[in-house]
């Protein structure tokens, strides 16, 4: 049986190094895992005006993440903190209230940056963030990738070995995760 992961990118790039590192991951995961991408680029910005009718964006993401077994959040750190772009999104799949599509569901957390601390900050403000949604996070092996050219070439290759392996090690990791979690709290995708 395969286990559905939607993923996000954290950001809007044309030349995103995150979309990247995603490759690499999907690239990198066990056979079982099968990985759809949640677009977040068209979403409008959220207000609770929109909580009495959702716009056809903020209704596909729902049903995305609905049709999802499990999240994975591939991120860069913007000002020390979630891209707004990717915090309006989970805003968004957090409402209206009593609807919060995050509730019980596996998911983690990875990101790259240009700088040393491969985006550790980010991270932090969106564990909180999922902590709240009560999503089901991998709290182990975290992930902090400092990227460069020459460790993704591109096309989700990877050239180092020990990094290749780090990221096998963290989707399989992640994929024992979801299975644990979908043992406990059964989630139907359809
Ligand atoms: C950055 N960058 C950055 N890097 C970092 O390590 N910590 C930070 O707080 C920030 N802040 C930040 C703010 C803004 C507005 C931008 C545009 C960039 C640099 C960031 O790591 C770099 O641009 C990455 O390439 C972003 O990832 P994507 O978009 O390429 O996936």
């Amino acid at each position: 049986m395969a286990y559905k992961v939607g993923y996000f990118i954290g950001s809007l790039s044309s030349t995103s190094v995150n979309r990247e590192l995603s490759k690499a991951l999907i690239r990198l995961a066990p056979d079982d895992l099968e990985f759809t991408e949640i677009p977040i680029r068209d979403l409008p910005l959220y207000s609770p005006d929109f909580d009495a009718n959702y716009p056809p964006e903020a209704l596909a993401l729902k049903e995305a993440i609905h049709r999802s077994q499990a999240v994975l959040f591939v991120t860069p750190e913007y000002n020390r903190s979630i891209p707004g772009a990717l915090k309006n999104a989970i805003d968004w799949a957090s409402r209206p209230w009593g609807q919060n599509s995050f509730d019980h569901i596996p998911a983690a957390v990875i990101g790259a940056s240009i700088g040393q601390i491969g985006t550790a900050l980010a991270q932090q403000s969106l564990r909180a963030v999922l902590t709240f949604c009560n999503a089901r996070q991998m709290t182990a092996p975290e992930a902090y990738i400092e990227y460069t050219r020459q460790l993704f070439p591109g096309d989700g290759e990877v050239t180092d070995e020990p990094m290749k392996t780090f990221l096998a090690t963290f989707m399989a990791e992640f994929r024992d995760h979801i299975v644990r979690v979908l043992t406990v709290l059964p989630r139907q995708s359809h």
